[in-house]
Order: structure tokens, then sequence, then C-alpha cells
């Protein structure tokens, strides 16, 4: 019998960090502890005691999830789970997600999502993979740019108090282009930043450009850092990026000329979208290494007809799915979706479903990034008529494909 879930207090907040903390095997101290504490919203922290100590935490901030088609949706970003070494396997981390989950339902935010420290844990409280990004690396010499052209408009680069002023801006003028990416709190931002002036103690600078088209309208911006590396009197430097984001292809091209100009360096590093255009602006694609690639953000719906009303589709047709909820019954059941001009519509409906899904699936599949199709392959996903799955891929699809930079 595991002891009560209960609601932490403002005077818990330094034992919940250093709890979730210690998980990753981190000190707690220091300013990324301060910008840490200002992360927390009252009411949302989750915890767990074993007599006065603190043994598991989960906690979440009202964050929005971009959907396809350019709407937002309220999301419950979860974040700082942990459950002290000690207490492990015991079924704390199952009594935080269900209370969580349960608070979420009732704040009206028709979903959550969360980044996973490892991909086994979530899936069986109802969270699925929804998008993927890929690790690239190009030996920046023997990678020419078709184009050799200087990129077109303006960069500026920032100092760390503009990067504080103006890299939110620009994600909020961005975030909603972007299906899978979340609206950043002042929090996040504050942690963000007290965490690349901590990796800058005894390590490189992190350099901060935006590109503006016309002067005074950034559109785009880049965050990467320098590791100084010589070889026999020669500069062989790496260039990591910790980010690069436009409103558009032109900026994000723009950016990348701007990246791969950094003398000195031999190696850009970085994270990107399934869909970087980067490879083919290169006379020769193949210097692009993909060299890892993975799941970002997990959802998991608490609201499928609201979710599935706002979201936009790039094809009509009806389809019922049959969901199955192990943490939440009452979410699941069967649902009808009908597309008509691009508008879904979805009711629970007692009609025979065309599709059999798990929730984690359901979460996996909705933001159109993971494909129905490869989970029916995969055995996840139940097929009632013949080609249900790939019709219901050609509904959901989306482009581009949904992506978040941003980890929380
Ligand atoms: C991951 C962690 C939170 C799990 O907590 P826990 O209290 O041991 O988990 P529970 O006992 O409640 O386990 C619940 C279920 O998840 C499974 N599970 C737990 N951790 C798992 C893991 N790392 N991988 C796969 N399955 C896992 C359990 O087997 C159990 O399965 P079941 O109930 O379906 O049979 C804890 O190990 C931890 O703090 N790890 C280090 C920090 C971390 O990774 N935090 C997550 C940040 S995203």
């Amino acid at each position: 019998v595991t002891p009560p879930v209960v609601v932490l207090g403002d005077e818990d907040t330094d034992a919940a960090i250093r709890l979730d903390w210690a998980g990753f095997g981190e000190p707690a101290r220091g300013p990324r502890l301060e910008a840490d504490r200002a992360t927390f919203e009252a009411g949302r922290t989750h915890g767990m005691r074993d007599g006065r100590e603190l043994v598991g935490v989960a906690r979440a901030w009202a964050s929005e999830l971009s959907l396809p088609g350019g709407a937002g949706l309220p999301a419950a970003a979860v974040t700082g789970v942990g459950v002290r070494a000690t207490h492990r396997r015991r079924g704390v981390l199952r009594a935080l997600m269900t209370a969580q989950l349960v608070d979420v339902r009732e704040r009206g935010e028709p979903l959550a999502v969360l980044t996973a420290s490892e991909g086994g844990i979530y899936g069986r409280f109802g969270y699925g993979p929804a998008t993927w990004s890929r690790a690239v690396a190009l030996d920046r010499h023997r990678a020419a740019l078709r184009d050799p052209s200087p990129p077109a408009g303006r960069f500026r680069s920032l100092d760390a108090d503009a990067a504080a002023r103006v890299l939110p801006e620009v994600h909020e003028r961005l975030r909603l282009g972007r299906a899978g990416e979340i609206r950043r709190s002042a929090g996040w931002w504050g942690l963000y930043l007290a965490h690349l002036a901590t990796e800058e103690e005894g390590g490189p600078l992190w350099q901060h450009v935006v590109w503006e088209p016309e002067e005074g309208r950034p559109a785009g911006c880049a965050t990467y850092r320098l590791r100084e590396r010589w070889e026999a009197w020669q500069p062989r430097f790496e260039l990591s990026v910790s980010s690069v984001a436009a409103a558009d292809s032109a900026g994000r091209l723009a950016l990348w000329r701007y990246l791969l100009g950094v003398d000195l360096v031999s190696t850009v590093e970085a994270q990107v979208p399934v869909d970087e255009p980067l490879a083919l602006a290169l006379v020769d694609p193949r210097r692009l290494r993909v060299t890892g690639e993975g799941d970002v953000l997990w959802s998991r719906v608490l609201d499928l007809p609201r979710v599935l009303e706002a979201r936009g589709y790039a094809a009509e047709g009806r389809l019922v799915i049959e969901v199955d909820d192990p943490i939440l019954p009452d979410l699941g059941g069967r649902f009808e979706l009908s597309v008509e001009e691009g508008r879904g519509a979805c009711r629970r409906i007692g009609a025979d479903p065309d599709l059999t899904l798990g929730a984690a699936d359901l979460g996996a599949a909705v933001l159109g990034g993971t494909s129905l199709r490869a989970l029916a392959g995969a055995g996840r996903v139940a097929e009632a008529s013949p080609g249900a799955a790939a019709r219901a891929d050609r509904m959901l699809a989306v482009d581009p494909p949904p992506y978040c930079g941003t980890d929380f």
C-alpha cells in the first residue's frame, strides 16, 4: 500500500527540486536552482512522502500545444518527475501520474505533454511519442552549399540580456507555425538561460544570433557554441547548435548559411526536424550525416473531441475509432471523426470501429507525426477494415511534420 499523493506547497519546492535532480545525479544549487524555483506553478506539484521524507514528485505547468492547422490548445507540460532510488518500483510513479492526470482533466486541459528520460516509462499512462527529431553532423570543409552566396537579410548577435528579451518573442511568434511545438513559460526561459549560463562556467560561450529579413523584424534565431580544438596548428573547432528556428524556409536557410560560415569550425552538430532541408541545400547531400533519430514530445489526450475539432486535416473522410484508456477508462470508448472541408467533427458513437487503439497510440498519432499504419504494423493498433490505418494517416497527415524544439 502506497501512502497518499498530496499537492505540495511552496515550502516543499526545494525538496522537490533536490529529489528531481538527484534522479539525474545533479546537485541542486546555484543559479539553476533559483531559476527552477520560478518554474513551479501553485497547486501543480504532486508528491508522496514516506513519513516526513519526500520520496516522489511530479509537476506540471500550463502550456499550449500547437496543432496541425495552426490552432493551439491548452496542454499540461509535465516535468520534474522523480522517485527516490530507495523507493523505486513500488508504485510511487504510478500513483503520482494517476493523480496528476485526474488533476489535468479537472482543470479542463485537453492534453498533457512531456519529454521522457526513457521510452519505456510513459506509454502505460497513455502518453505516446508524437514528434521526432534527428541528430545530424556535418564536416564543414567538405559540405559546400549549392548556392555559396551570402545569406539574405541581416544578423544581429545578442548578449545574454538581449537574448532573454528577444528569443522568447521570436519563439512566441513562431510556435503556432509548427504542430508539436509548445508555448514556453517565463519560468521555462529562465531555467533554459540559467542552464546555458551554468554550462558556460568552465565551458564555451553560448552565442545567440537573430535573423532579420528587414531591420527590426526578427524572424528567426539560432543558439550555438564553439568548442575549441586544434590539431597540428590547424583549427578543428566543433560548432554545436542548441536551437535553430525561423518563420520560413528562407530564414532557416539563411541561418544555416550563417552557421556554416562561422570561422575555425570543422564540424557542425545539431538536432533538426525530420524534414530538415539542409541536406538538399548541399552540393553533396550525403555530407549531412544523420547520427541519430528519436522521439521528443510525448502527448496524452484527455479530451478527444476537443482535440480533433481544433486541429486541421489533409483529407476528408469518416472514421470510427475505439480507444482503450488504461488510466481514466471513462475517457475511452468509440468516437466518430468526420472531416469535411478541412474541419473535423467528433462525437461519441455506438457504431463498430474501423480502428481500435490504446490511449498511448492515440497520443502518438494525434498530431500526425506517428503513423497509424506503422502502429498497426507493430501490432499496437487493430484495423477492423483493411486499409483503415492508411486512410486515417491520410486524414491526419500534416505538413510540415510536427516538431518540438523545447526540452522540458
Ligand atoms: C522513472 C521513475 C520515475 C519510476 O518511478 P517508480 O516509482 O519506480 O515507478 P513505479 O513503481 O510507479 O512503476 C510504474 C510502472 O512503470 C514501470 N517502470 C518504472 N520505471 C520504468 C523504467 N525506467 N522503464 C520501464 N518501465 C518502468 C514499472 O515497471 C511499473 O510497471 P507496471 O505498473 O505497469 O507493472 C524512477 O525510476 C526515477 O525517478 N528515475 C530516475 C529519474 C527519471 O528518469 N525520471 C523521469 C523523468 S522523465
